[in-house]
Order: structure tokens, then C-alpha cells, then sequence
């Protein structure tokens, strides 16, 4: 096998033989695991892909039919800047680390693999649902997500065997070994074990969970430690897409409804087979609230170390800030004491997760704006809403206590006995899992789905973009 044709790369992998060897053997093992863990029933179908070959303009999105375990999973850095510095924290404006400094090694292998876990438990999440796609348009965007996801894990096992020698090996195997909602070996973080087992599911995913991983990936694009920044760096061109699925795939499903609300004598969308707003509601407030927990503790000193170290930055760090070492400030936010919401002052540097998070906030907020004028358009007065960054949290400081969407305290009690309204019930899922029957026949869609304003590269939606 030349590794070198089925790798392609901008990292010199012909001139590495100790990366090229560790990689010989971890790739037998990846395609395995794509073959027993990625998406069923579609293996040896043509799918119109993007795949990148290079990281110019020209190079990075080449669309061709491909079948997926033919998919050429490369490795790609964005260019090295000629005398890049470390650009915020303690050492900032010295040379930038081409190595894994010293002390930091431990958490940012950690850093590393617990992104690195996220790509390959995405492909597992959705690996059931190609078999109930709305369009075949639909059909490739999922592929060409699972396909990039899986270069994801790529890039960061790249590090892993790059950099970190025999442990970052052992890691690189663990990525593979681990499987999303599996009891005994779950993937690391907490909603890449939920179910995505629907296409709701799946647009909700890709709108809130990807995004989070936006927001890690910007962060880390910053980083002093130049290997990690730049692969994070070309990671967020992919990224744009998926975030993009999400994006649309939930605004198609709004406007669908409010069409369905308007045509249905009694105004729910259901009784013509649509998705109702308030189980559109309850599924965002879902993966917002899971997805929101990703950015971990309001407080931390993890991010104050990340960030005094130079490995871990703000969000567009060098674009929107004058000041890089952040070592004066405050920051006040909400916290828990004595059964009462009270303000809390904390040092800037121990606030950098939920700085991160606000970014996030408004981003999910600008979508939210969007998808509201779909149903002003329709003439309807319903609206939809970002629950408060409180309601159901299982990490930071609102773990274990309880708060109603807009953000009040309130009792265990009162929060299960509103549940049903606020999260997805059995039934919920029930109702929109059945509604969730294939359509393959160029240019048809699904009933509870707005077909998109565009093709993909310009080609028509009733182009055959997956060839069953
Ligand atoms: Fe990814
Ligand atoms: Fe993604």
C-alpha cells in the first residue's frame, strides 16, 4: 500500500517514515471500524462527496461520485505563518511552540482526544439514518458530514501520533475503540451518547452540537502551539458545511410546519403530517441544553491554565481583541448560593468557558432570528425561543439544581411535573420517528421538510446525488 497515494497531505508524510508508520497501522484499523460503524447500508453506493486534496482554493473541494470506504481521508494544515508568535496568555509574543511544551502535555493530549472522540461518535450517532432520509439531497449532506467527521479524526490522530509518541499511539487506538452510547466504553462527553435517530434529531444536532465544536475549534485555532492551530484551523472550512446542514435542515422543517399550520383546518401541523412547533421547541431545548454543557464549568481554573499557557485562546482571539494577556479583569456571572441566584465576580481567566459560550449563545440566537421570520412570513404569531443557558444543565454551576426555561430556580418537583412540555417526551420521538420514511426518487422530499433553496455545487435538487 503507498501510503503516500492514500493519504493525501500537506505534511510531508513521504519524508516521515515514524509518522508513516504509526499512521500504516492505525489505518487498517480506522477502515474497519468505518466499515462495522459508519453509515449501514450505503457502503457501496455513489455518493457526489467533496473531498479535499490540497488546502488551496482549487484543492479543497473536489466533488466527485465516491463510494465512502474509498474516501480519501487526508491530513491537512493550513500553511505555516512565517514567524508565528504565541498570541496571547503569560508567553505572549514569544516564537510559537512547534513542540508539546513540557507541562502542558498532559491536558493537551487531553484537549486533543476528547475533540478527537467527538468526530468518530458523530458517524456512530447517525449511522441509522440513511435509511430514512428525506431527499437524496439530504442523503449526501449526511454522508458528506459522516465523511468529514471521520477526516476530523484523522486530523487529530495526526497530532496524537505526530506528537505525542507511544501514549498518543495508545490513544489513537482508544479513539477507535470506544462507541457512542455503549454502557462500558461511552464516548467521553455526554451528548455524543444521546440517540440521533431521527432527522430532527440530526438537524438539531449539526445545528447545536456541531456548533459547539465550532466555537472548541476557533478556540483552538488560536493556540501558540502551532501544529494544533493551523489543523484546527483548515477543520473549521469543513466545519461550515455541517454547521450549514444544521442551519437550513431545522429552518426547512420550520417552514414546512408553519406551511402545514396555515393549509390544516385546526392549525397544527400534525394533522397533515408535519412536526408541531412545540416538538420542534422541545428538541431544541434539548440539544441546546446538552450541547451547551460542551463548553464546560462557568468557573475554571482548566481554562485559566489553557489560556496562560497560550494553548487555549478566545473566540477570533487576534481579530476581536486589543488586549492578549487578560490577566487584570473580571468577570461577573450567576451562580447558585443558598438556594438563590446571586452575581459572582471572578477573575477574566477563570470565566474563559462561559466567554466562550456567550459567542455561541449568539450565534444560536442569530439562527433562532431567522427561522422566527419563516413563520412571520406564514402570517402565524407563534415564535420560537432559546430556552435560558440555565434550564437543564449537567455541568457547571447549575448541575444538580433545577430551573424552568426562562431561567428561574424552582424545585425538583416543579421541574418534573413541567418536563413534558419542555423535553421531548417517549411519544414525541414516537410520532416523529414515524414520520420518518425514505424518499430516493430525484427531486421529491419528504411532507414535513421545505425542499432547500439550492442544490449542492450548483447542481439541481433533483440532481441524483446518491445514486441507490
Ligand atoms: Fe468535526
Ligand atoms: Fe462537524
Amino acid at each position: 500500500m503507498n501510503l503516500y497515494e492514500r493519504i493525501p497531505n500537506n505534511v510531508n508524510l513521504s519524508q516521515n517514515k515514524r509518522l508513516q508508520r504509526a499512521l500504516e497501522r492505525w489505518l487498517p484499523n480506522y477502515l474497519e471500524w468505518w466499515r462495522e460503524m459508519g453509515p449501514e447500508g450505503f457502503q457501496d453506493k455513489d455518493v457526489y462527496l467533496r473531498t479535499a486534496v490540497d488546502v488551496d482554493a482549487e484543492g479543497w473541494a473536489n466533488f466527485d461520485y465516491v463510494k465512502m470506504p474509498d474516501y480519501r481521508w487526508g491530513i491537512f494544515l493550513k500553511p505555516a505563518e512565517a514567524d508565528a508568535r504565541v498570541g496571547f496568555g503569560d508567553n505572549y509574543g514569544i516564537p510559537a511552540y512547534q513542540e508539546v511544551p513540557g507541562e502542558f502535555r498532559n491536558s493537551l493530549r487531553r484537549i486533543i482526544v476528547t475533540q478527537g472522540d467527538t468526530e468518530p461518535a458523530s458517524v456512530e450517532q447517525q449511522r441509522q439514518l440513511g435509511k430514512t432520509c428525506p431527499s437524496l439531497y439530504d442523503l449526501r449532506n449526511l454522508f458528506q458530514v459522516n465523511v468529514e467527521e471521520g477526516r476530523h479524526l484523522w486530523a487529530m490522530v495526526y497530532l496524537l501520533h505526530g506528537y505525542f509518541g507511544r501514549d498518543g499511539r495508545d490513544e489513537a487506538d482508544a479513539l477507535l475503540e470506544r462507541r457512542s452510547g455503549n454502557p462500558d466504553k461511552p464516548r467521553i462527553l455526554e451528548a455524543f451518547n444521546q440517540p440521533c435517530d431521527d432527522w430532527l434529531n440530526f438537524f438539531c444536532f449539526t445545528m447545536y452540537t456541531d456548533r459547539d465544536g465550532k466555537y472548541q475549534l476557533a478556540a483552538l485555532a488560536e493556540s501558540g502551539f502551532e501544529p494544533l492551530a493551523r489543523t484546527c484551523q483548515f477543520m473549521l472550512t469543513e466545519e461550515a458545511h455541517h454547521l450549514f446542514v444544521g442551519e437550513t435542515g431545522v429552518g426547512r422543517v420550520v417552514k414546512r410546519t408553519a406551511e402545514l399550520m396555515k393549509e390544516s383546518k385546526d392549525g397544527d401541523a400534525r394533522s397533515l403530517g408535519g412536526i408541531s412547533l412545540d416538538i420542534i421547541q422541545k428538541y431544541i431545548n434539548f440539544w441546546f441544553s446538552y450541547s451547551l454543557d460542551l463548553f464546560g464549568g462557568e468557573i475554571s481554573s482548566n481554562s485559566a491554565d489553557f489560556f496562560a499557557a497560550g494553548l487555549k485562546g478566545r473566540f477570533k482571539e487576534q481579530e476581536q481583541y486589543e488586549e492578549h494577556v487578560a490577566a487584570e479583569g473580571t468577570f461577573t456571572l450567576m451562580v447558585v448560593e443558598d438556594r438563590k441566584l446571586v452575581p459572582r465576580e471572578v477573575p477574566l481567566r477563570n470565566a474563559l468557558n462561559e466567554i466562550l459560550r456567550g459567542e455561541y449563545v449568539k450565534d444560536c440566537e442569530r439562527a433562532m432570528t431567522r427561522w422566527n421570520k419563516y413563520l412571520r412570513d406564514a402570517g402565524l404569531d407563534a415564535q420560537l425561543y432559546l430556552p435560558s443557558t440555565r434550564f437543564h444543565r449537567h455541568v457547571g454551576e447549575f448541575a444538580g439544581h433545577y430551573f424552568d426555561i426562562h431561567g428561574n430556580l424552582i424545585t425538583k418537583e416543579e421541574f418534573e411535573r413541567s418536563r413534558s412540555e419542555w423535553l421531548p417526551t417517549l411519544a414525541d420521538r414516537e410520532y416523529v420517528r414515524s414520520l420518518m420514511r425514505p424518499v430516493t426518487e430525484p427531486g421529491k422530499i419528504a411532507n414535513w421538510i421545505a425542499p432547500p433553496t439550492a442544490g449542492i455545487k450548483g447542481k439541481p435538487f433533483d440532481f441524483e446525488y446518491v445514486r441507490l
